[in-house]
C-alpha cells in the first residue's frame, strides 16, 4: 500500500494570489451598487432588538417603541462610526507595514488591494451614516491618544491580530443585521457588501498572522501579545459610546452600566469574539496571561 505524502498547506503567497484572483471576480462600487434611495417603514428598526445593548433589562421594559428603535439607531451609528475609524487604523497599519515588502510581492499586492476596499468601505459607511441622519460617534479618547504611541511598535504580528479584532467583531454584529429581515434595506445592503468583501480580508489577516507567529522570536511574541490584548480592549468597549444613551433620554452612565452587566448583551459579545479567540489561542497569540486584556473586551468570560 502506498501512502501520499501530505499536501503542503498553501503559502502566504498563494493564498494572497486566491484572494487576488477573487477580488477580481467579486468586488463591489457602493456608489453603483447600493440603491442609496431605497425607502423603509417609519418604524423599521435599524438593527434587531436583540442586537441592542439594553435588550431585555428593566429599562428597556421602560422604553416606548419609538425610543426602542431610536436606541437601534443610535447603536447602528456607533458600530458605524467606529467600523469607520477602525479601517482608517487600518490604512495606517497596513501602509507601514507594505514598507517592508518589495513592490513584486503578491502579498503586497494583496494588502494594496484591501487597502482599495476599505477606503470605499469608509466611504460607504459615512454615506450610509449622512442617508439615515445618523450622528457620527468619535474613536474614544483612550485609542486615539494611545494608537499614535504604539503604532511604530506593532510590526506585523500587532497589525494583522487588531486588524482581525475589528473585522471579526463587526462581522458578527453584521451578519446578524444581514440576517434580520426587518431591519433597514439599506443597512443590509450595506452589511452584504462588507461581509463579502471583508471575507477575503479575514483570510489575509489569519494567513499574515499565522506566518508571523512562525517567524517571531519567543520575546517578540510574547510583547506582541500584550499589545494585542491592550488594543483590544480599548476597541471593543468604544463600540457603543455611551453619549448614545443620552439621545433616548437615558443617562449615559447607568445605562452603559446597565448594558455591561446585561447577561444577553454579555452573550452577544462573546459570541463575536468567539472564533478570533478561538483562532488567536491556537496561533499562540493569546495565553493565560493576556486573558486580563480579553475580559476586558468582553470577549472572554
Ligand atoms: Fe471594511
Ligand atoms: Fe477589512
Amino acid at each position: 500500500m502506498t501512502t501520499r505524502a501530505p499536501s503542503p498547506s498553501r503559502s502566504p503567497a498563494d493564498v494572497a494570489r486566491r484572494l487576488l484572483s477573487a477580488s477580481a471576480t467579486r468586488s463591489y462600487d457602493p456608489d453603483k451598487d447600493v440603491d442609496w434611495e431605497v425607502g423603509a417603514p417609519d418604524d423599521a428598526w435599524f438593527a434587531p432588538p436583540e442586537l441592542v445593548s439594553l435588550y431585555g433589562t428593566a429599562t428597556w421594559d421602560r422604553l416606548d417603541a419609538r425610543q426602542r428603535v431610536e436606541l437601534s439607531r443610535q447603536e447602528l451609528a456607533s458600530y458605524m462610526s467606529m467600523g469607520y475609524w477602525v479601517e482608517l487604523l487600518v490604512l495606517r497599519m497596513f501602509s507601514r507595514h507594505l514598507t517592508s515588502l518589495a513592490p513584486t510581492d503578491p502579498r503586497g499586492h494583496y494588502a494594496l488591494t484591501e487597502l482599495g476596499d476599505e477606503t470605499r468601505h469608509m466611504k460607504m459607511f459615512g454615506r450610509c451614516l449622512s442617508a439615515l441622519g445618523c450622528p457620527v460617534y468619535p474613536l474614544p479618547a483612550s485609542v486615539r491618544r494611545l494608537f499614535p504611541l504604539g503604532e511604530p511598535l506593532f510590526q506585523d504580528l500587532t497589525t494583522f491580530a487588531v486588524t482581525l479584532v475589528g473585522e471579526e467583531v463587526l462581522d458578527h454584529y453584521q451578519r446578524a443585521l444581514l440576517a434580520a429581515e426587518h431591519a433597514h434595506p439599506l443597512v443590509r445592503q450595506i452589511c452584504r457588501i462588507h461581509v463579502a468583501e471583508e471575507a477575503r480580508h479575514v483570510s489575509f489577516a489569519r494567513t499574515e498572522l499565522r506566518d508571523a507567529v512562525r517567524r517571531a522570536s519567543r520575546r517578540r511574541l510574547a510583547f506582541h501579545r500584550e499589545l494585542t490584548g491592550c488594543a483590544a480592549s480599548l476597541i471593543i468597549p468604544g463600540l457603543l459610546d455611551p453619549s448614545l444613551y443620552a439621545r433616548v433620554g437615558l443617562d449615559p452612565v447607568q445605562a452603559r452600566r446597565e448594558a455591561g452587566r446585561n447577561p444577553h448583551h454579555k452573550e452577544f459579545r462573546l459570541r463575536s469574539g468567539a472564533k478570533l479567540v478561538a483562532f488567536l489561542q491556537d496561533v499562540g497569540m493569546i495565553t493565560p496571561a493576556q486573558h486580563h486584556w480579553w475580559r476586558r473586551a468582553g470577549l472572554m468570560r
